[in-house]
């Protein structure tokens, strides 16, 4: 799910958004960004993206059990935060 959001802004259709950084805890899935998302900075965990200051809003899609971490993380960093589904 994180790739489509990354791919809708990459692609331009958000206007005002575009796509700065990606992240993923697992090194193949996080591999593939750099196929996919040539450029485009790269974070194997949530808290170095938002200490990165390269971002200033957020969509978080990774498994539930970590919706609430990881969306107060990026909440805590003042980044407008976008969490895929039940917190
Ligand atoms: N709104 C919708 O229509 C919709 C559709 C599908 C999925 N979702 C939601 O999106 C979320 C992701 O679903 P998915 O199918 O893409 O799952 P997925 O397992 O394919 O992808 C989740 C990714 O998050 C990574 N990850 C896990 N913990 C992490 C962490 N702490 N920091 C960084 N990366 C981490 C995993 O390595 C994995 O690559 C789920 O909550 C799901 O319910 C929403």
């Amino acid at each position: 799910m994180g790739t489509a959001h990354a791919r809708c802004l990459q692609e331009g259709h958000i206007e005002g958004m575009v796509l700065s950084a990606v992240c993923d805890s697992d090194p193949a899935r996080l591999a593939e960004c750099e196929r996919l998302f040539p450029g485009v900075a790269r974070f194997s965990s949530a808290e170095a993206l938002v200490k990165s200051g390269l971002v200033d809003a957020a969509i978080v899609a990774v498994p539930h059990p970590s919706h609430g971490t990881v969306g107060a993380l990026c909440l805590s960093y003042g980044l407008h935060t976008l969490v895929e589904k039940p917190l």
